[in-house]
């Protein structure tokens, strides 16, 4: 077994997937997660795609005392991937106090607990809404983009995130930090036994799309289609799920093999391509044969109109690049769900 890696947020979507990559990649995975958004499930289905049961902790980062036990528990903790948020663009808008506490406090704790415990480094999962809506000059959107007013609290907490993790490093803290700036995670794992199952109403795109698809939903709202993008409707950078977890296994190998070139570095994980909401509906029925139930609706408070990524700086320093397509991603999704309701989960 290699080194002993803490995923916080690992019975999340991108935090299960990631937990399997790290596995495959030799490395020992402790989860902490409160199950605010997911289940203990997952841990069992995480261990039938691996073969190897990851140790579990129902534990909220908000909790230092907890935090601080656990990292007793499990000694010889050598990095952090850090996915433990509250992540939805809408419900921010709504909840910011809850987004602040939670996205901010959660950082905090672990930041502070990481030298004590001897943890040399934290994979940090940000995201694209640090760029806010980028001028058409910036488009596709580089890491040197300028980090813009973000658009919604929720997009305010991953800016703040990013500069408490630059101070605490820069204050001189034995801390190594990657930060990588995901754009719109999708998709399932091939083996529909990993997925997106949001608690409730789901907020992102793609479980609502799916959930409308198989009837759960009687319809899906696009929302809105008077934006200034070629039909109308808002534009995302939409990577495969697994894709984007084996970024983060690049990551902490980098960071445990000493291969960085400063101490925080940061990645835009994207796939480089650009496509709109309603192609995407087009491109899930043409990928799956599945007809879809859709509205066009007002525009979501908070939603930001276009913006994808120019990946090249993963692709080139990291050696990561997303290879999955948009269809097979697609039918991933649509086969997730599909199991969803052989399972009678939903
Ligand atoms: C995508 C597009 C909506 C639902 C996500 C994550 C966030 C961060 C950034 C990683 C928007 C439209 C949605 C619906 C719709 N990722 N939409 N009808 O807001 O881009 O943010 O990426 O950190 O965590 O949430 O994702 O899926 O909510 O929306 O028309 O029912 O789909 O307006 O244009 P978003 P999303």
């Amino acid at each position: 077994m290699k080194e002993r890696i803490l995923v916080t947020g690992g019975t999340g979507y991108i935090g299960s997937h990631t937990v399997v990559e790290l596995q495959n990649a030799g490395y020992e995975v402790v989860i902490i997660d409160n199950l605010s958004n997911s289940n203990a499930d997952v841990v069992d289905n995480i261990e039938k795609v691996s073969g190897i049961r990851p140790a579990f902790e129902k534990l909220d980062c908000l909790d230092y005392a907890g935090l601080d036990a656990m990292f007793e528990k499990y000694k010889g903790i050598k990095a952090i991937i850090h996915f433990a948020a509250s992540k939805a663009v809408g419900e921010s808008v709504q909840k910011p106090l809850m987004y602040y506490r939670n996205n901010l406090g959660s950082l905090i704790n672990l930041l502070e607990l990481m030298p004590k415990h001897g943890v040399e480094g934290i994979v940090f999962s940000s995201s694209c809404t640090v760029y806010g809506q980028p001028d058409p000059e910036n488009l596709p959107v580089t890491e040197k983009a300028p980090i813009k007013k973000a658009e919604s609290p929720y997009g305010n907490t991953k800016q703040i995130n990013e500069e408490i993790i630059q101070d605490t490093v820069a204050s001189g803290a034995p801390i190594n930090a990657i930060l990588l700036r995901y754009f719109n995670p999708i998709g399932a794992h091939p083996t529909a036994l990993l997925g997106e199952l949001p608690n409730g109403v789901p907020q992102n795109l793609i479980p609502y799309l799916t959930q409308t698809a198989i009837g759960i939903r009687e319809k899906l709202t696009v929302f809105g289609d008077d934006y200034s993008t070629p039909d109308g409707s808002c534009i995302r950078d939409f990577i495969n799920v697994v894709d984007l977890a084996k970024a983060h296994v690049v990551a902490i190998d980098r960071i445990l093999n000493k291969k960085q070139k400063a101490k925080v570095e940061v990645f835009n994980v994207g796939t480089g391509r650009g496509l709109s909401v309603l192609e995407l509906i087009h491109a899930f029925e043409a990928s799956t044969g599945v007809k879809l139930n859709y509205q066009i609706g007002p525009r979501r408070a908070g939603d930001i109109e276009q913006v994808w990524a120019d990946p090249t700086l993963a692709n080139t320093e990291l050696g990561w690049k997303a290879e999955t397509s948009i269809e097979d991603t697609l039918r991933s999704a649509w086969n997730w769900q599909l199991k969803l309701r052989e399972r009678g989960i939903q």
